[in-house]
């Protein structure tokens, strides 16, 4: 059973050139304790998804179509989903330090949220932030209590932001780059701590990453975004032993070879992707594709095979695919 669905769900900003439809009609779903990571081009949409389903779009920002449902309760997208949020949805800004505020120490800043989410009394709250912060593995949880969040080093700053969304006891937690600008060491260990509060704690995790390193190492379903739509969605192991979407192909066939030195966390692929607004009808990624052809300028819906979902009229891979709009 899904605990966590998002269903066609499109956002647009008004901005001084006009509308700029940022994600388009995006539909994934979640089981508990399941695995979904998004990964996608800087621009591709990623955070807008989430930020538009949490109902925590800029003010120039709104959903303009589709719906969510949590725990089979329907969502609109706005004040239903921030109700939520914190609690039963635990959330990870892309930038950590802007999740925690610079003056307050780390237990009053934790201890306020599990008053306001769990109503428990200061003590308690103090008692449980040490814990809080012992689950992220954040060393000698005693002392940082005390800590402000400047005096932390980055990785130390992630791990207090997941223990500020696991406050509410979450039965979905929601990382947006949990591990950008982070050494590759402290990456690793990152990764491993939200494998471990999925595979021991039975959270669901949606994580959003440009690294498909990242990807690999946290397994389960990985959606592929491009130009504000999901282009691929499927196991992880699956998709990057098999790409069938031509998108996805070329990521992978970029990635820096086991071994090379990495020169940046996406890899790079000739061509750059269409502005938001100015997006045709046909496929997005036509300019950039080497199977382009011209049925390719029209529609193109998703297709649906075993466990694979793709958008493209001409996969990499044979299946017997379903189209859906
Ligand atoms: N407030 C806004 N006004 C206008 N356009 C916006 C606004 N916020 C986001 N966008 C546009 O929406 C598109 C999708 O943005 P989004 O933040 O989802 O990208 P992303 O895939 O998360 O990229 P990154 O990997 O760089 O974080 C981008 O083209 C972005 O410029
Ligand atoms: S629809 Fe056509 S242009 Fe788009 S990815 Fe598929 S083959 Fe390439
Ligand atoms: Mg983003």
């Amino acid at each position: 059973m899904s605990l966590f669905e998002v269903r066609g769900l499109s956002v647009s900003f008004s901005t001084p050139q006009g509308s700029v439809e940022a994600v388009r009609g995006v539909s994934f779903e979640l089981s508990p304790g399941e695995s979904l990571t998004i990964v996608g081009e800087s621009g591709s949409g990623k955070s807008q998804t989430l930020l538009g389903a949490l109902g925590l779009l800029a003010n120039n920002g709104r959903v303009t179509a589709g719906h969510c449902v949590f725990a089979g309760r329907e969502l609109d997208c706005g004040p239903s989903a921030e109700e939520l949020l914190g609690s039963r949805l635990g959330y990870i800004p892309q930038d950590a330090m802007g999740c925690l505020t610079p003056h307050l120490r780390l237990g009053t800043q934790l201890g306020e949220l599990l008053m306001r989410h769990r109503g428990l009394g200061a003590d308690a709250a103090r008692r449980e932030a040490r814990e809080l912060l012992a689950r992220v593995r954040l060393p000698d949880p005693d002392s940082r209590l005390d800590r402000y969040p400047h005096e932390l080093s980055g990785g130390q700053r992630q791990r207090v932001a997941i223990a500020a969304a696991l406050a509410g006891q979450p039965a979905v937690l929601i990382a947006d780059e949990p591990t950008t600008a982070l050494d590759v060491t402290v990456q690793a260990q990152i990764v491993a701590l939200l494998r471990d509060l999925q595979d021991q704690q039975g959270l669901a995790l949606v994580t959003i990453t440009h690294d498909l390193g990242v990807v690999a190492a946290l397994g389960g379903r990985v959606m592929v975004m491009y130009a504000g739509q999901v282009v691929e969605e499927g196991l992880v192991r699956e998709v990057f032993t098999q790409p069938a979407h031509p998108y996805t192909a070329a990521l992978l066939a970029a990635r820096p070879a086991a071994g090379a030195k990495n020169t940046g966390p996406m890899p790079t692929i000739p061509g750059s992707p269409p502005q938001p607004g100015s997006l045709s009808q046909g496929c997005a990624f036509a300019s950039r594709c080497p199977s382009a052809r011209e049925e390719c300028r029209h529609e193109v819906p998703m297709r649906v095979g075993a466990r694979r979902q793709i958008r493209c009229h001409y996969p990499l891979i044979d299946q017997p695919w379903q189209g859906i709009q």
